[in-house]
This record gives structure tokens, C-alpha cells and sequence, in this order.
């Protein structure tokens, strides 16, 4: 699959990728946002649920499409999100993201790394009024 690194952590990346964690639908969430990586088509969208302060993430489900990178990196950050505050969700960076997955990522697949992350952070600012974009498109990164 084009990564390398430990065993244990190819496994992980292949477990999250075949039994995905929170995958689905949020009835009713604080907002939804769907993002795509324009060379492959990949997909993920995401809903999320925030506490009623607006300040901490409470709960996340997402659906997609993809590689197995973009889609593990979906379900761990889906696990790891709720009870993050809105502050750290934006500190997050691809460095995170590479950390959580554990393997090396070559630049190809930085992309796949990401797209989830992405996709919650810009989700995020499009709720909070401070982007406005209809998708978010990983081809900047
Ligand atoms: Fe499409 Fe990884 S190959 S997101």
C-alpha cells in the first residue's frame, strides 16, 4: 500500500481501514462537511456534534471512500476528536496526523494523511463563519 514502518502500525492502519470506527451518520449534528482528494476522487464526509458551550467536539461519524491511509486516518481521528476543544482541533497539523498513523507517508500520500483532518478543521471554520468553502480539496497541501 505504499507505506512503510512497523508491522504493528501497518496492522492498525489495516484494522481501522476494514472495521472503521464511527462510520456513518450523526442524526441531527452541529454540522456536516464533505472533502475530496482531486487526484483520486477519494471522499470523506464527516458529522460532527459539539458541546453545548460550542467549544468541545462530542462526538464524530464519518462515511468515505478511499485508500486505506485516508480512510484509517478518518476512523482514528473519529476516536481521538471527541473531547477536543475547537482550539486544539485547529492546532492540529499533517504532523499529527503522520504521528497517529504511525508509518512513514511518503509525500504522495501526505494527502491521504490529511484529508480527514481537513475536512473536520474546515467544517469547523465554515460553522464558525471563518471560511467559506462548499468542499474541502486537499490540493494545497
Ligand atoms: Fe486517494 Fe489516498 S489515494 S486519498
Amino acid at each position: 500500500m505504499g507505506i512503510g514502518g512497523s508491522d504493528m502500525y501497518r496492522q492498525q492502519i489495516l484494522d481501522h481501514y476494514k472495521n472503521p470506527r464511527n462510520y456513518g451518520e450523526i442524526e441531527d449534528p452541529t454540522f456536516s462537511h464533505v472533502g475530496e482528494n482531486p487526484m483520486c476522487g477519494d471522499t470523506i464526509e464527516m458529522d460532527v456534534v459539539l458541546d453545548d458551550d460550542e467549544e468541545t467536539i462530542e462526538a464524530v461519524a464519518f462515511r468515505g471512500d478511499g485508500c486505506a491511509i485516508s480512510q484509517a486516518a478518518a476512523s482514528m481521528l473519529s476516536e481521538t476528536l471527541p473531547g477536543t476543544s475547537i482550539e486544539d482541533l485547529k492546532e492540529m497539523d499533517r504532523d499529527d496526523m503522520i504521528d497517529m498513523l504511525g508509518v512513514d507517508i511518503s509525500p504522495m500520500r501526505v494527502k491521504c494523511a490529511v484529508l480527514a483532518e481537513k475536512v473536520a478543521q474546515d467544517g469547523t471554520d465554515i460553522y464558525f463563519g471563518e471560511k467559506e468553502v462548499d468542499k474541502t480539496v486537499t490540493e494545497d497541501d
